[in-house]
């Protein structure tokens, strides 16, 4: 039996060191073609180099993986490894631009398999074809001088959310806010209002989010399985309200009825004049819900804990007083308005540098290229790493500090603050997160002071952004 015991852990060992050795010659010095590709260290086998990824970010200094191998290998680029898939990092604002700029020419966007199981059907796995519909039905919808009109009914809409839920004094913000972006979402691409079925769908959407970061086993009972069942679900319950929203669409006149996105996609037509069918539909708000929910509830909760322990931030807030000063009573906010909350966006710019809820994403090499002298292979994967320049003193002076007035003027190196991505694959729900987030803001500091119930509690990657408690706070209504 222990000889057997022995033979296994041989072959094991023996298995290990022969990864090792060839990931590191893959990425090493001897043959000149290999020396080309580079340098780096692809970890342990299977696992790679995820466990210091992740671990480093968790502890709050994830640009410590970012700066050890840049001192290792090289400034600008190196090789690594994440769960067992081989990765290339590229690390200044010049390999992002470069990773933006050439889409579909070097490189085009790759998602991990967590993503392309739980999006399947979605935009992630579609034709380019399909791909360039999506951009021509959503774009317009979600451009600045679209999503004007909204205003007021976004206004609206979070007064009434912080009046019914916000008002109890205590309240654990990081669920709520995920309640208020589903809620937002519903309202505006759904014209759906009713608590019950925002509530129906919440269900899902908290278990999609826990399989975007869950290991992929798709065996019955992982928290992966659960989470490719779960969006299944949630497309099925936006197919129900899509099939009902058909019946009252006044298909004669080609008028959508309401504003909502839904809406127009009702009107909207294939190449050949058919109408979109209803399971197209359903991918694509589908795609917009689930990309705008943990993303700004997040950055919302990370504002919030900033404010409280930040108090002279908080201060800088005259604008938003000054707008609500200028409010007749029961009037609500407008795009002037908008216009006018500088401060209030440089403020979540600035968490958004320190805290961005999507540190990065992933691309392949569509050909063989050559980049800072080494050659990048095609298939290679490639990543940027928002930490790597937005932590950077290079382009950041002092970067741990919170100073909003970064943003001011001409701002900072084009394509090093990067929490939105970047190129053509940047993400389509910036302008709609930014007006939500203001909009927020203005409701929420003009409203309440707060102080946290746990002061030592901290935002951190466990992997995806959160508060270690749900962030407790305690609410003072200003005019009660
Ligand atoms: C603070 C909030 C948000 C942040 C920080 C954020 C960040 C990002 C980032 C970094 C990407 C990847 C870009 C790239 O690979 O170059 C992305 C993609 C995407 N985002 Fe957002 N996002 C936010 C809010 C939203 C909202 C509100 C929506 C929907 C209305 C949305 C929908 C999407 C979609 C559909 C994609 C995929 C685009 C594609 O693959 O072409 N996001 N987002």
């Amino acid at each position: 039996m222990e000889f057997f015991l022995y033979l296994l852990l041989s072959f094991v060992t023996l298995y290990c060191l022969s990864y090792i050795f060839k990931s590191r010659t893959a990425t090493g010095s001897d043959a000149a073609d290999k020396v080309r590709l580079p340098l780096g260290s692809r970890g342990w086998p299977l696992i790679g180099e995820t466990l210091e990824y992740l671990s480093t970010a968790k502890e709050g200094v994830p640009e410590k993986f970012v700066t050890d191998r840049r001192n290792k290998y090289n400034p600008k680029v190196f090789q690594t490894s994440f769960a067992g898939e081989p990765m290339t990092m590229l690390c200044t604002h010049e390999g992002n631009k470069l990773l933006f700029s050439n889409e579909n020419k070097l490189v085009r966007s790759y998602w991990p398999r967590n993503f392309v199981r739980i999006f399947a059907n979605s935009e992630k796995t579609t034709t380019s074809e399909e791909s360039i519909r999506l951009q021509k039905v959503i774009s317009p919808f979600l451009k600045p001088d679209a999503l004007q009109r909204y205003v007021g009914i976004m206004d609206a809409a979070t007064k009434q959310h912080l009046q019914r839920y916000w008002n109890h004094g205590e309240v654990k913000v990081h669920p709520l806010a995920k309640n208020y972006t589903l809620t937002l979402a519903c309202r505006i691409f759904l014209d759906v209002e009713d608590p019950e079925i925002i509530a129906r769908l919440e269900k899902p959407m908290l278990q999609i989010s826990n399989g975007f970061v869950a290991l992929p086993i798709n065996l019955p009972g992982t928290i992966y399985s659960r989470a490719v069942r779960a969006s299944k679900q949630l497309r099925k319950d936006v197919e129900q309200i899509i099939k009902q929203r058909r019946i009252s669409v006044n298909l004669e006149n080609r008028e959508p009825p309401k504003q909502d996105l839904l809406s127009q996609m009702l009107m909207e037509t294939y190449t050949d004049g058919q109408l979109m069918e209803d399971s197209d539909i359903a991918n694509k708000i589908f795609g917009l819900i689930v990309g705008a929910f943990d993303n700004t509830s997040t950055t919302l909760v990370s504002i919030i804990n900033c404010l409280a322990e930040m108090p002279q931030v908080y201060d800088g807030f005259l604008e938003q007083m000054e707008i609500a000063n200028s409010k007749g009573a029961g009037e609500l906010l407008s795009w002037g308005d908008i216009r006018k909350m500088r401060y209030s966006w440089n403020v979540a710019c600035e968490v958004l540098r320190l805290f961005p809820p999507v540190p990065g994403t992933f691309r392949v090499a569509i050909t063989d290229f050559m980049y800072e002298g080494f050659r990048i292979p095609e298939g290679f994967k490639l990543h940027w790493y928002a930490f790597a320049t937005h932590k950077s003193p290079e382009y950041f002076s002092d970067p741990e500090k919170f100073d909003p007035s970064r943003f001011e003027g001409s701002g900072p190196v084009p394509f090093s603050y990067v929490p939105f991505g970047g190129g053509p694959r940047m993400c389509p729900g910036k302008e709609y997160a930014r007006l939500k987030i203001l909009i927020f803001l203005h409701n929420f500091v003009t409203k309440f002071r707060w102080e946290k119930v746990f002061p030592e509690e901290k935002i951190v990657y466990d992997p995806l952004l959160k508060p270690t408690k749900g962030l407790h706070l305690r609410l003072y209504p200003l005019n009660p």
